[in-house]
């Protein structure tokens, strides 16, 4: 069992931000870590013990998180140049990487203080695609349609999205002052317009998606899908949406709609 004689100490060098209008400055912390500990858990050490590495009592290091088990994406920030989850971030594996662990708030996200962001923009664009399956009033007409194996994986893989900005933090085209919808949510799109009701919103999703910040705006980088912690295949998406999106186009204007 580690006692605290056992235990190491790293250099956290973390950008903090007072206020969403204020300028950033770094502070350096030295934090004890035994066997096993994580970026929260370290954070968590500092928020107890705010003082810096040269003796400065400080405010608390502000930032965020939930599940601490890599599936809220509430925690993500740009960790030693990466973004990532901080709550899988272990320190056995960053002290490996560098003397010290870097942390930033995500970029293409107001910072709302510290290393927490505001991703409200991501929810929104998921509201935009209409990322629902519409079964209000429903409940009386028996089972649903059934769905094929196959289509169960491709969904399931899909499925596996947390909102947590890793794409977006790595798109060249995802800037905080445009439109761009992003991966994420272009996904999203094919997630539910595979699913045998979902698909009944498909053309709603489409037109969003045909709009300035849609699927076209995607300039093809494939920065996203490497960064991804949950491995979806996010290239295969868009090139999906994009078939659609074109399908559905052509539809309209042949049917004058
Ligand atoms: S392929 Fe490139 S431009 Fe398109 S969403 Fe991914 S990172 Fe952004
Ligand atoms: S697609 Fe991947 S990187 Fe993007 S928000 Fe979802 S889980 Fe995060
Ligand atoms: S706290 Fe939920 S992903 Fe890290």
């Amino acid at each position: 069992m580690a006692t605290n004689t056992d235990q190491k100490t790293i250099r956290f060098k973390v950008k903090r931000q007072d206020a969403p209008q204020t300028a950033p400055y770094w502070q350096d912390f030295d934090v004890p870590h035994p066997p096993g500990a994580n970026v929260i858990s370290c954070l968590l050490h500092i928020a107890a013990n705010p003082v810096t590495a040269d003796g400065r009592t400080v405010a608390p290091v502000a930032w965020d998180c939930n599940c601490l088990e890599e599936v809220c994406g509430a925690c993500t920030m740009v960790i030693n140049g990466r973004v990532r989850q901080s709550c899988s971030a272990l320190i056995s594996e960053l002290a490996e990487e560098a003397a010290a662990v870097t942390l930033e708030p995500m970029t293409k996200f107001p910072v709302v203080r510290d290393l927490m962001v505001d991703r409200s923009r991501m929810f929104k664009n998921l509201i935009d695609i209409k990322a629902w399956v519409p079964i209000d009033g429903t409940h009386a007409l028996g089972p649903g349609p059934t769905e094929s194996p196959a289509n169960q994986d491709t969904r399931y893989a899909l499925s596996r999205c947390m909102t947590c900005g890793c794409c977006l933090e790595a798109c060249p085209q995802f800037l905080l002052d445009n439109h761009f919808i992003g991966a994420a949510a272009i996904s999203q799109a094919r997630y539910f317009n595979a699913h045998e009701t979902g698909k009944t919103l498909q053309d709603d999703r489409l037109e969003a998606l045909e709009t300035p910040g849609g699927v076209s705006d995607c300039g093809n980088a494939q920065n996203c899908v490497q960064v991804c912690p949950k491995d979806i295949p996010l290239t295969e998406s868009i090139a999906a949406i994009g078939r659609q999106t074109t399908v559905h186009a052509i539809k309209s204007f042949f049917s004058g709609k």
